[in-house]
């Protein structure tokens, strides 16, 4: 069996190489959001496991005590964060010449995973979770220090392979290959449900990498701002009848959440010219917002709320209001004062339902987080009480012509596993679908990912403003405003980007775009590079997308030839982006829905403004789109059909799409009843 010191010997990259001696454990600044303590309930053989597993990235002389330590944060917070090996102080995403590296990527997603961890972006900075009530960059700040020095040390000659958090270590590779693939908690088939995930979880080899928390890819709640204006806006126009060319003025518009993707309401709402009322249970996020301008005003009495927003309404002026309190008191409240809410949806984290993720009514957030260190059980019941009511409430307000959409949260399954047979569409389970539309179904789905337009973005490594203001002027240049409402809802939109004061952490965009949008802005960027009228740039994009995703309870929820519930496409997504050289690709498990529901990819790639990208970006950015638009064509989606005729033609020669013969409904259903018939007989 080998020793310590032979193991030792044989990697030049380990922690004690990073630190000569054991780094002090940095103090913990007071008023930073720290993450509930997560459910433990490993055996003790499996607590020896998670101790074992923890101490493989420890040199043995530390053994003795960062054990009990180790021990400690798994008793107290569930997990073996490390915090000893956090960096002192706060992180931040610094222009890209900071960072040491052999390759360009290398210093590249050293920006990305600091931004991702910026005190100011983080949703748990110490506990490295970036959004989404449980998205982690990796496990523990000891796989944190290790990729941070391969990534100083890759060469382009190279690939750093991530798997679950954990850097498996540098490959041999070609500079056409990927600098890093990430894959995070893909897990065997018979084990891909919540109680080995949990133990995978707290054994520490398992991450949730949500997707661009895990992909290294976050650009704060701008990120999801365009999205959510694309939802909210073109909800009021399908279901409250306002023209393609008007906004929201006058409407309201309520839902629960100011975190790390939720906080986009307020001000998606805004810049759609509505009026928003946004429930927050934890006054530190509403503090965020406002300090952020994100939210204009915030309420902590449900009367005083909606008279501010009615208020505004009258004269058709915009504005966001937090409420601070309990979404199901809000609506309560507009119940029983006939309030008339025209959208109403939910964004709590209901994929983490009992994790955190949605606080039961009665009880304050604080009262939550420590029901959830005690009380386990007892707190899943007020879980399940809360989402009954809620969902009582909802049905009252629909009845009176609120039009509620679910947000992509999980919300309606988590109301249906709280035992809610009546949400779903035949009345006993989640098979047909639930009485309510997601955004996907609804709006998302035909409206956007079925043409192509998805959440294209960008990061200018080098911190400038002036570059993020020549990137979206240039960005601005390449849409036609004209071609469809989409493209004048996009033209306004990064027209109008600076003045929205959208940036927290690094100098990012986000502009929705279709497959040649993207690679037309990517093309432009690049040569601007190359002329050196900006510096290196990072594109990407989130999981909300045409392609990347397969999701049913979400991106892939309007798609219905029974594929819905298969993961090929994001598969292919990853594997295609991979073989085509993007400089980063990842895959996860469970994205913004959960363990088990959903399957994404997304990938990273910097413009160096060199010729070998300008070919990545002619392959790689449409397949990234087209494979999803394809599938969707394949599933009879009618608007992508369309898009790929138009494909096919443009792209004659090169990309040649499957598309499916239409059989004339009634013929089929009249044949089957007959069928049918007659075996009934
Ligand atoms: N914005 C989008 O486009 C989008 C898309 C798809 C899915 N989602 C989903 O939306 C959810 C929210 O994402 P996030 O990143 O904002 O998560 P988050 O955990 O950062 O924020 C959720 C917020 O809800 C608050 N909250 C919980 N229970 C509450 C209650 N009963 N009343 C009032 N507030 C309550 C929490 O305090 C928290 O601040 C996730 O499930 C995510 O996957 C969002």
């Amino acid at each position: 069996m080998s020793n310590n010191t032979e193991i030792s010997k044989a990697m030049n990259i380990h922690l004690g190489e990073i630190f000569d001696d054991m780094p002090e454990m940095p103090p913990f600044i007071e008023g930073i959001r720290r993450a509930p303590a997560r459910h433990f309930n490993l055996s003790p053989k499996d607590s020896e496991l998670a101790l074992k597993n923890a101490l493989r990235y420890i040199p043995e002389k530390w053994h003795q005590t960062l054990a009990p330590e180790f021990l400690d944060e798994l008793l107290s917070r569930g997990r073996v964060y490390g915090y000893r090996f956090r960096p002192k102080g706060a992180l931040k995403g610094k222009p890209i010449d900071e960072y040491q590296g052999n390759c360009i990527e290398g210093k590249a997603f050293q920006v990305m995973i600091e931004n991702n961890l910026d005190f100011e972006v983080a949703l748990y900075p110490y506990e490295l979770v970036t959004y989404g009530e449980t998205g982690q960059v990796c496990q523990n700040w000891m796989q944190y220090r290790l990729i941070k020095r391969y990534l100083e040390v890759l060469t382009d000659e190279q690939t750093l392979v991530m798997e679950s958090g954990h850097p498996l270590g540098l490959f041999a590779s070609s500079p056409e290959a990927p600098r890093v693939i990430i894959t995070n908690a893909l897990m065997v088939g018979c084990f891909d449900d919540q109680d080995n995930w949990h133990r995978a979880m707290a054994l520490g080899v398992a991450n949730y990498g949500q997707m661009t928390a895990g992909g290294w890819m976050y650009i704060g709640p701008q990120g999801i701002v365009h999205g959510t204006y694309s939802t909210i806006l073109n909800a009021g126009r399908a279901k409250l009848g306002i023209p393609a060319d008007k906004d929201l003025s006058g409407r309201l518009f309520v839902s629960s959440g100011l975190g790390g993707m939720s906080g986009a309401q307020g001000k998606a709402v805004e810049i759609a010219n509505g009026v928003a009322v946004i429930a927050e249970v934890d006054k530190s996020r509403i503090q965020t917002r406002l300090e952020q301008g994100w939210i204009k005003k915030s309420a902590a009495d449900p009367a005083e709320a909606f008279k501010l927003a009615a208020d505004h309404q009258r004269i058709k002026k915009s504005i966001s209001i937090a409420y601070y309190g309990n979404v199901v008191d809000l609506i309560e409240y507009a119940v029983n004062n006939q309030i008339k809410i025209d959208l109403l949806s939910d964004q709590t984290s209901c994929h983490a339902v009992y994790g955190g993720g949605y606080c039961p009514q009665g009880i304050s957030f604080e009262e939550r987080t420590e029901l959830l260190k005690s009380g386990q059980a007892g707190f899943k019941e007020m879980v399940d009480t809360t989402l009954r009511r809620h969902f009582e409430l909802i049905k009252i307000l629909v009845d009176r012509g609120t039009y509620f959409f679910d947000y992509g949260n999980s919300f309606l399954k988590a109301v249906y596993d709280a035992g809610v047979t009546d949400i779903c569409k035949n009345g006993k389970d989640s098979l047909d679908g639930f009485v309510f539309q997601s955004y996907v179904e609804d709006i998302m789905g035909p409206l956007l990912f079925d043409y192509g337009y998805g959440p294209f973005r960008w990061v200018c490594l080098t911190g400038r403003e002036e570059d993020l203001l020549r990137t979206d002027q240039a960005a601005m240049a390449c849409i036609d405003p004209d071609r469809r409402f989409q493209d004048r809802d996009n033209y306004v939109w990064i027209r109008d980007a600076a003045k929205n004061k959208l940036v927290v952490g690094t100098k990012a965009r986000i502009l929705y775009q279709d497959a040649l949008g993207r690679m037309t802005i990517a093309l432009k960027f690049n040569e601007m590079v190359r002329k050196g009228e900006i510096g290196p740039v990072m594109l990407g994009r989130d999981h909300h997308d045409t392609g990347g995703t397969d999701s049913p309870f979400r991106e892939t929820a309007n798609i219905k030839d029974g594929s819905n519930i298969m993961a090929d496409m994001a598969t292919q997504c990853f594997a295609g982006n991979a073989c085509r050289g993007m400089s980063l690709v990842a895959l996860h498990n469970g994205g913004g829905v959960g363990i088990g529901k959903a399957i994404n990819g997304g990938f990273g790639l910097v413009l160096d403004g060199s010729e070998r990208i300008d070919t990545v970006i002619k392959k790689a950015i449409p397949w990234d789109v087209m494979g999803g638009v394809a599938r969707r064509a394949w599933a009879r989606n009618e608007n992508s059909i369309t898009t790929g005729i138009t494909y096919n033609k443009i792209r004659q020669g090169s990309d040649h799409i499957t598309l499916p013969f239409l059989a004339d409904e009634k013929m089929i259903e009249a044949l089957v009843i007959e069928a049918f018939g007659k075996i009934a007989k």
